[in-house]
């Protein structure tokens, strides 16, 4: 959701910018634009409707000056449609100064009615450009951006990243954030600023992420942290634990496919170095160690697919640790009245740290007085830093816009977490939790056999473009996977699908049952002695019967499901709750395969964004 990138430095800014766009491409645009300061000391800008190509050829026919300060932007459209005058960025009234943004200023509609009144015209929809008006009347001044910046974060509400150059100023990019992200990269002779740093990645991999309501000026050679006061912050720089190499398709058709490829490695990755003698070591929860093992509750806020992440994580901490644990979507969180314990520990999950809504969820949580815990993927994000603790996971960057390899490095996360704490509280013994870190730390290579079914998923999805609807059925760990393959199937297919608890079925969902219907099951396993399987297999029979067409993921050597499916797909043996780690593959792969068999942009989904900057 908007990407953006500022570049101050030696070089020619365009390609920078551009270079920088494309990485963050992944998070979902529908317009694009670039404004530089050229060598000739005037501000040049494009902007275009639709993706990155379209504003590159408008360039290479109608070239500006080029120049070494310059500020680029992705728009993912909220006020106003995706068109060529609301794309950013937008100018000031004298044409001196440009201003991208991400977030919303929820406040425009007052701050635009004030600048009519004095006179001053617009030309788009946007909010944005009620900002750029704004910011150039405090220029005019204040007569420095940074100080015209302070004045202008002073009168907007919302959530915003801002990034401005002014001709008057060149070598000169300024910088704000509120409840939206922003970090700088710092070069040699030369430094950016991006939404996050995939869009610098190339040229450095030191960073830093500006904090809430901070404002940053770069030059070539220097940079300047500031609260919204004036006053001046500490920055601490980070390493980038990835290449830009990490960010490429390197061969693969597609992110989606390389990053599925990439699951056994995220979990093992999510792993590494905290699995020491049979026990879990989590150093980076140490702060908290003791409200953890003093919590009486446990309440998980994430969205979409982290939140069927965090189901799994409540299967777990439940019977792991012996906690209660709610999982809520965190936009429903805030918004009614939740009771939260002082020994409640909240956990938030998000692959980007970025979500607004569980952003929002966890500072309310933090009002409320619970202590938070994070797992995030990329490192510096914002939910990550406004928490107590922060778990990540290490999965790599994730550039397709619906998430697969998060999911899996998520509830491993979520599985060491649950370990840890039945350490802590003593509800499992030292040698049942090294046998539940042996089993994960098996699970890598059993999901590389999972995946070696891809060739076989394909030739099903083919079978099926035609398809319009899919139920997908699971019970007990298999439920959330059943959601998260609904999920994946309308994301990337656009196709009507559902998930349901396998035995909510009779309670109404079996109606939708008629012939043909494609129904997918993840069987639990034949093995576990109070086993749903037996109750499981009866539901395909019934829905069998009224002749549905039944996809069963099961383990392998379960035979009993041979008679009443169509087709299955097989599963290696894994104690019950690390069975979704192996099942949701074929689920990922089935949604992927199906979206390109019907020739759709598997990458970037239509009307979706890969960080959901706004509430
Ligand atoms: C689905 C998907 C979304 C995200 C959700 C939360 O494929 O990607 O449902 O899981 O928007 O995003 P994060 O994890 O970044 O908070």
């Amino acid at each position: 959701m908007c990407g953006i990138v500022g570049y101050v430095g030696n070089r020619q800014s365009l390609e920078v910018l551009i270079g920088g766009l494309r990485r963050l491409e992944y998070r979902g645009y529908d317009s694009a634009g670039v404004a530089v300061i050229g060598e000739d000391g005037r501000l040049s800008t494009h902007k275009k409707a639709g993706k990155l190509n379209v504003l590159t050829e408008e360039l290479a026919t109608s070239p500006i000056a080029d120049g070494a300060t310059g500020i680029g932007h992705t728009r993912w459209a909220t006020h106003g449609g995706p068109t060529d005058g609301n794309a950013h960025p937008h100018l000031g009234d004298d044409g001196k100064l440009a201003l991208i943004h991400n977030g919303i200023i929820e406040n425009f509609a007052v701050l635009k009615e004030e600048l009519l009144a004095e006179g001053y015209t617009f030309s788009s929809e946007t909010d944005t450009e009620v900002a750029a008006v704004m910011l150039g009347r405090e220029y005019r001044s204040a007569g420095d951006l940074t100080e015209a910046f302070r004045r202008l974060v002073g009168r907007l509400h919302g959530a915003f990243t801002l990034l401005a150059v002014h001709q008057d100023q060149p070598g000169v990019v300024v910088g704000a954030r509120r409840n939206s992200p922003l970090v700088l990269g710092l070069g040699d002779g030369e430094n950016f600023l991006g939404s996050d740093v995939a869009a610098f990645v190339e040229h450095t991999r030191r960073a830093v992420a500006i904090g809430q309501d901070q404002i940053v000026t770069i030059r070539p050679d220097s940079i300047e942290v500031t609260d919204f006061q004036g006053n001046p912050v500490e920055t601490e720089p980070f390493e980038i634990a990835w290449d830009a190499s990490a960010a490429e398709k390197g061969g693969w058709s597609s992110f989606m496919a390389k990053e599925i490829s990439e699951e056994p490695e995220a979990i093992a990755n999510t792993l590494r170095g905290r699995l020491v003698d049979g026990a879990v070591q989590l150093p980076e929860l140490d702060g908290v160690g003791e409200v953890l093992a003093d919590a009486d509750r446990v309440l998980i806020l994430a969205c979409g697919t982290a939140a069927y992440a965090g189901t799994l994580g409540k299967y777990a901490l439940e019977k792991w640790a012996g906690l209660p644990v709610d999982v809520e979507l965190s936009h429903e969180f805030r918004y009614r009245d939740p009771v939260i314990g002082k020994k409640t520990v909240v956990v938030s999950i998000s692959q980007s740290g970025e979500t607004m809504d569980t952003l929002m969820a966890v500072k309310y949580a933090r009002e409320q007085g619970a202590t938070t815990l994070s797992i995030c993927n990329t490192q510096g994000a914002t939910i990550a830093r406004e928490s107590h603790a922060a778990l990540y996971t290490h999965a790599g960057p994730e550039v397709a816009v619906a998430s697969t390899k998060a999911f899996v490095a998520q509830v491993t996360a979520l599985y060491l977490l649950a370990l840890h704490l039945a350490a802590a509280r003593g509800t499992l013994t030292p040698d049942q939790i090294r046998e539940n870190l042996d089993e994960l730390a098996g699970i890598p290579d059993k999901l590389r056999t999972v995946l070696e079914a891809g060739p076989e998923i394909r030739e099903l999805a083919r079978g099926m473009s035609d398809t319009r609807s899919v139920l997908f059925l699971g019970r007990h760990v298999g439920y959330p996977i059943a959601l998260e393959g609904a999920l994946k199937l309308k994301e990337l297919a656009y196709i009507h699908a559902e998930g349901f608890a396998a035995g909510e079925l009779k309670h109404g969902p079996i109606a939708l049952i008629e012939p043909g219907q494609r129904v997918f099951v993840i069987v639990p396993s034949p093995r576990v002695s109070t086993s749903l399987h037996p109750k499981v297999v009866s539901n395909i029979q019934e829905i069998r019967a009224r002749g549905a067409h039944v996809i069963a993921i099961a383990e392998q050597g379960d035979v009993a499901v041979l008679p009443f499916a169509e087709d299955v797909l097989r599963i290696p043996l894994a104690a019950p709750l690390f069975e979704p780690l192996l099942a949701v593959a074929p689920l990922q792969i089935f949604a992927m395969e199906l979206a390109a068999a019907k020739g759709l942009d598997v990458d970037q989904p239509r009307n979706l964004a890969k960080s959901v900057t706004v509430e």
